[in-house]
């Protein structure tokens, strides 16, 4: 069964005392419960928020670089990453594409080099609404998919996780209803189904992000394909992430 994961994503938001003030309210506030939880934290509050952590929540971070070590002036490694206590990584998401111009064949190298290091990889994909608009997104996003991920095993593929972001829904306040959501979702399903075998659709964690808030993060975590959330803005405040982690 696919594992539930409520992760939080602060994107380039909260100086040193704001960011570790949410730490100590997340200390506090997170409960016990059978989700998984994952901050990703501006990346160079990484190291001293793992040493306040309490392992209530992993620690990721929003982007890193697929090669080892060298001259690659401004970039991360993920030895570098895993040295300072992160775990995980986001791949692929529409801020990076859209700001950073990151596209399928780049980040497909951040994949195979996440999976090279054991390093556990959370991919965002999403259509545009131009895109929606033409009723093309069901297309696009599967060949996000397939440029940038389907290249893998299936034993590869079980330990990736999939979020689903809607870019017209994310920071907009629009979000994708459940209806939306679980229709793309379960298409994402269908094609790892189709690609790979049952088991390994069945085991594939599937998060949806975009506008996610505690008033609606009930009805989106309760259809059957989406197994948590990805979370923007409602992550940097305590008392909604930690209502969002209790929708499940
Ligand atoms: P919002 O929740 O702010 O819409 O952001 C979603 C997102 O981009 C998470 O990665």
């Amino acid at each position: 069964m696919a594992q539930k994961i409520v992760a939080g994503n602060w994107k380039m938001n909260l100086e040193k005392e704001e960011a570790f003030d949410l730490v100590n309210q997340l200390n506090e506030k997170i409960e016990e419960s059978t989700v998984r939880v994952i901050a990703f934290p501006p990346s160079i509050y990484v190291l001293p928020i793992s040493k306040m952590s309490q392992g209530k929540f992993d620690l990721g971070v929003q982007n890193f670089y697929a090669k080892s070590a060298g001259a690659y002036t401004g970039e991360i490694s993920i030895p570098q990453v895993k040295s300072v206590g992160g775990s995980i990584g986001l791949i692929g998401h529409s801020e990076r594409r859209e700001y950073f111009q990151e596209g399928n064949e780049f980040l497909k190298e951040k994949v195979d080099a996440a999976l090279e290091n054991s390093f556990e990889f959370i991919f965002c994909c999403g259509e545009p609404l131009e895109v929606r608009e033409v009723g093309e997104e069901l297309n696009f996003v599967k060949k996000q998919l397939e440029e940038s991920l389907f290249h893998l095993s299936a034993e590869q593929m079980w330990k990736a996780i999939i979020a689903y972001e809607p870019i017209w829904a994310i920071g907009t306040g629009r979000t994708a209803s459940a209806e939306q959501a679980e229709d793309m979702h379960a298409n994402i399903r269908s094609w790892v189904e189709e690609k790979y075998n049952e088991e390994t659709a069945k085991s594939v964690t599937i998060l949806y992000g975009g506008s996610c808030k505690p008033e609606n993060a009930k009805e989106l975590f309760a259809c059957p394909n989406i197994d948590g959330g990805l979370i923007g803005g409602a992550a940097l405040k305590a008392d909604d992430f930690c209502a969002i982690i209790n929708a499940f």
